[in-house]
């Protein structure tokens, strides 16, 4: 198989803002009186906003109405924020830069499929967003992975075919969805809790293009 092109998951993958995301949610839950656990925070990777507000709220038997739910949103992103906001370049998870400058000197297209819509912002912060050739990001879909609508729209804008792509995913809800889009996936992170990744590295550092294609060919 050639591959013509990867798409990147950005929470965990290129940057590990899963701590913010814990730290706000956590905040967040407590105001609600709602128990929220670091296995939670595990099932909530890679879910969108409102699906994790969701979570939470049926974990507390809690009915709300839409208007309060878009309150509850917004006052944990601006927990999120006061964290993530002070990303900086230094913060790319070790060696994702180098394998984005290599595959892009190699002509393999590059986009990012993210279910956050604070993605721009991140990339911004983090020096790479003129590393992506697309962004699809959580403020372009409608379905949170599983379902594989990011992961489409990103093949679509590279112009690939899924099965040209390999996806780089550290949630299993996203390992799901690209398995779903009929892309190959590589996992990023522990083998023993990601089911359905091709392989599962532990990141990137030290690892060229040719690494990522020796997987597929051990
Ligand atoms: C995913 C994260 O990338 O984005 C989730 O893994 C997060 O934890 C989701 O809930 C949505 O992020 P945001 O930034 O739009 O609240
Ligand atoms: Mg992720």
């Amino acid at each position: 198989m050639v591959f013509q092109a990867c798409i990147f998951d950005l929470d965990g993958v290129i940057v590990d803002t899963a701590a913010h995301h814990f730290v706000a949610w956590n905040r967040l839950a407590e105001e609600l009186g709602v128990p929220f656990s670091h296995e939670d925070n595990e099932r909530l990777k890679g879910v969108s906003r409102v699906d994790s507000l969701e979570y939470i709220l049926r974990k507390g038997g809690l009915i709300l109405d839409p208007a309060t739910k878009l309150k509850l949103m917004d006052r944990k992103n601006t927990h999120y924020l006061q964290l993530a906001d002070q990303t900086q370049p230094k913060d790319a998870l070790p060696g994702v830069r180098d394998l984005l400058h290599e595959l892009r000197a190699k002509r393999i297209k590059i986009a990012l499929g993210s279910s956050s819509k604070n993605a721009t912002m991140i990339l911004e912060r983090l020096e790479l967003l003129d590393a992506f050739d697309a962004l699809v990001d959580g403020n372009h879909i409608t379905l949170s992975k599983p379902d594989p609508e990011v992961f489409l729209m990103a093949a679509k804008s590279l112009g690939a075919n899924p099965p040209e792509c390999i996806v780089f995913e550290d949630a299993q809800s996203g390992i799901d969805a690209a398995r779903a889009g009929g892309f190959e996936v590589v996992g990023v992170g522990n083998a023993s809790e990601l089911s359905g990744a091709r392989y599962v590295i532990p990141g990137f550092e030290g690892r060229t293009w040719d690494h990522i294609l020796e997987g597929f060919n051990p």
